[in-house]
């Protein structure tokens, strides 16, 4: 049985993404019986960067967290937990924060689109990625995957880990590695296909739209009007978008997608993507609804076993700094 730790995180902010589904969840849907255990963090505590009234966060880690199992993860190998209930996320994070600058933080490309659409630069926007790279070390992952969008971040974890463990003269932060899939790591927006498809954006499909509303979206997706269906993502953002969700959501490479859909136009390639997607959407919130009646309850089990992995990483962190 193989011994591969896992780890990875989602923010509690909405709803999952369709976004969110093929980046980073239908990599580890594929790799789940390969891995001894799934570690899967709801991040509430980066959610909070820009602070949203009224929202409730708690509510929203189960939501999510519900959705997720119900992608098909396993309960039993899956271990998906809260943020916030272990405090040891953000006491790392301030441990780690001298070894990287103020300067490198404000390069983040994330940083600089937030800081100009919210129009504040807060100080958790500038900071977030060390919370981040405290998250990936806590547990001794050996395997960490994310869409494109984080790629930076993981590049910062990689000189964090560097200088720390430079510092203490061992590898007290082991280095996982860092996958990012090779097709489908950016989903792009339906309505400008340039931008990454997300909660934010202009339109998105969430997990749980009901048939409808997937019928209006994809029939509302911007293509081109070349007839041909084709895949070139410079030239034809839009098409090669759908695409990209029709081959993944079929299980098929690109260029079996293409193949197969080589004599529909784009009426009919709409009408196979909207089928295949409600089918799957389907089966998903069926799901949803049975976990979210009990996920409370495995929520609260998982972040007791985590927070042991964790506090004992923190014990050899702190011995190290001379704090214990
Ligand atoms: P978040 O919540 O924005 O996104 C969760 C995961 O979904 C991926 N993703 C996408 N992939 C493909 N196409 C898209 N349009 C798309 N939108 C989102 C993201 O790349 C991510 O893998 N900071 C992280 C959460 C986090 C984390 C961590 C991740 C906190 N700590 C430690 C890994 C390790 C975030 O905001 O993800």
């Amino acid at each position: 049985m193989s011994k591969l730790r896992f780890f990875t995180g989602i923010q509690a902010s909405g709803t999952l993404t369709l976004g969110n589904y093929l980046g980073a969840i239908y990599p580890i849907l594929k790799i789940q019986d390969e891995c001894e255990i799934i570690i899967i963090m709801i991040a509430d505590l980066h959610s909070l960067t820009v602070p949203k009234p009224n929202f409730n966060y708690r509510k929203n880690c189960y939501e999510i967290a519900s959705l997720l199992y119900a992608c098909g993860l396993k309960e039993e190998k899956c271990k998906i937990f809260i943020q916030s209930e272990i405090k040891e996320h953000t006491e790392l994070a301030w441990l780690l924060s001298p070894y990287i600058t103020v300067g490198e933080l404000g390069r983040m490309i994330q940083y600089k689109e937030k800081k100009k659409s919210e129009e504040t630069g807060n100080l958790a926007l500038l900071s977030y990625p060390v919370l981040m790279v405290a998250d990936i070390f806590l547990y001794d992952a050996d395997l960490v995957v994310v869409g494109q969008d984080q790629q930076q971040h993981l590049e910062l974890a990689k000189n964090i880990a560097k200088n720390f463990n430079n510092f203490c003269g061992k590898e007290l932060l082991k280095l996982p590695t860092f996958d990012i899939p090779k097709f489908g790591a950016k989903i792009m927006d339906l309505k400008d296909p340039t931008k990454k498809m997300s909660k934010s954006g202009n339109d998105y499909i969430s997990l749980l739209d009901e048939p409808e509303k997937i019928v209006k979206k994809i029939k509302g997706a911007l293509t081109d009007s070349e007839e041909k269906i084709y895949y070139d993502p410079a030239k034809r953002p839009g098409i090669s978008n759908l695409i990209t969700i029709y081959a993944l959501l079929n299980d098929q490479k690109k260029e079996e997608a293409e193949r197969e859909l080589q004599n529909s136009n784009h009426y009919q390639f709409k009408l196979k993507l909207i089928d295949l997607l409600n089918k799957k959407l389907s089966v998903i919130q069926k799901s949803y609804s049975d976990y979210f009646f009990r996920i409370q309850e495995i929520v609260e089990k998982n972040n007791k076993h985590l927070k042991i992995l964790a506090e004992k990483k923190m014990f050899l962190i702190k011995k190290e700094l001379k704090l214990k």
